[in-house]
């Protein structure tokens, strides 16, 4: 039979519902999806040019496991000037997307029943690979008064003997959500005596608007040490299906043992995005990233201020990422039922959203605004009339 472990994963709920949609739309239905989290911009033309110069030249063998030096070296430099990060190209991991690194870091630092900290809602992969790699979710509830972030006294109270690994989001998916660098120095001086690892993910951190952004192992000393810092290009360069992720940690062996990992499963990625993400990192796709950058933004406002003017539903207007994390609970008939609210609104006016269920958090919903604002615009009506009943 097959294996317990691989039973117990579930598939992820933004591809389940992304899929449904598109099943729905090839059927001849008229749908407008707000479930994937992937920009709807075409990848700069100076990566895919450089893309096509690689592929032109033969650029097409292994490489090694970790990614080729001038991509380490790019990543290096990146982290250093955006983040004030100090890291050499050893300590950096290429991998297919940061899902890959993630599934990395989960596999080399947890043994069975270790804990791992996640602040809920929370992006859906992290419990799946805390269970997969033999450790136990513990969540830490947060609310809309706190915009769902930690706080220290939380963390203090969550943390065990067993804690093995604290996961932070910022900005964040689901709620859009930016630690300062104020409440990052309270979690640092919590986690201070202990030998917590933290895991920062910063797919999000070019998408921001109006906040500034502070790395976590940005903190201190102590933080350098124990945080794995997780970045990529998918979000911030319409970057999704290239499949580039990577991590960094100043624990060279730590690297080391996910090297051989990844050099027993999938080894280098693809050689072609390794040349074209030079490029991205360069700073020549710098105006492209501000160009999409400032058009989330705008969409961002346009989607806060359409939702808040419907009756029942709210939303808080997120700093970065490109998600609505909508509030549902005014809406009387579905008692906050957020899978109930995302079934009857795709069947009904043929609308995909994802139910706050699958972040862990009920009576909310997400709605990605990474499309049109003619679609934004057209969705949200279909939504209010949804709604009203
Ligand atoms: C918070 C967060 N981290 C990591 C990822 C993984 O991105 P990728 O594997 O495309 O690099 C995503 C994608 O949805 C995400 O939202």
């Amino acid at each position: 039979m097959y294996s317990q472990k691989i039973q117990n994963l579930s598939e992820s709920a933004t591809i389940a519902i992304s899929t449904l949609a598109s099943e729905l739309k090839a059927k001849g239905r008229d749908v407008l999806s707000f479930s994937a989290g992937e920009p709807d911009f075409d990848t700069p033309q100076v990566i895919k040019d450089e893309a096509i110069r690689a592929l032109n030249s033969g650029f097409t063998k292994y490489t090694a496991v970790a990614g080729i030096p001038e991509l380490r070296e790019a990543i290096c430099k990146k982290l250093k000037k955006d983040n004030n990060l100090s890291y050499t190209p050893k300590q950096i991991l290429v991998s297919n997307g940061a899902k890959q690194s993630l599934f990395n870091i989960f596999q080399a630092l947890i043994n069975d029943g270790d804990e791992v900290i996640i602040p809920a809602p929370y992006w859906v992969t992290y419990p799946e690979l805390a269970t997969y790699s033999g450790g136990k979710p513990v969540f830490i509830n947060t609310d809309e008064n706190s915009n769902f972030k930690i706080t220290a006294k939380q963390l203090k109270e969550a943390i065990t003997s067993k804690t093995k690994i604290l996961v932070l989001t910022t900005p964040s998916n689901p709620t859009g959500m930016v630690y300062t660098k104020a409440e990052l120095t309270e979690i640092a001086q919590v986690l201070k005596d202990t030998k917590i690892w933290v895991v920062s993910d910063e797919m999000y951190e070019k998408l921001l608007y109006g906040v500034s952004f502070t790395s976590v192992a940005s903190i201190s000393d102590d933080m350098m040490k124990r945080t794995i810092t997780v970045n990529g290009l998918s979000k911030a360069v319409a970057m999704t299906g290239w499949r580039m992720g990577y991590l960094a940690s100043v624990d060279d062996k730590l690297v080391k043992l996910m090297d051989n990992l990844q050099s027993q499963c999938t080894s280098n990625i693809n050689s072609i995005t390794q040349k074209a993400s030079v490029v991205a990192l360069s700073g020549d796709a710098d105006n492209d990233i501000e160009m999409m950058r400032d058009a989330f933004e705008k969409r961002r406002d346009l989607g806060c201020e359409l939702i808040n003017n419907i009756a029942g539903l709210s939303v808080q207007k997120p700093q970065g990422a490109f998600y609505l994390f909508i509030n549902i609970k005014g809406v009387s008939r579905f008692g906050g039922d957020s899978m109930k609210f995302c079934s009857e609104l795709l069947s009904q006016e043929g609308v995909a959203l994802v139910p706050g269920s699958a972040f862990g958090m009920e009576g909310y919903v997400r709605f990605s605004f990474a499309c049109s604002t003619e679609q934004i615009t057209e969705g949200i009506k279909r939504i209010e009339k949804f709604v009203r009943g």
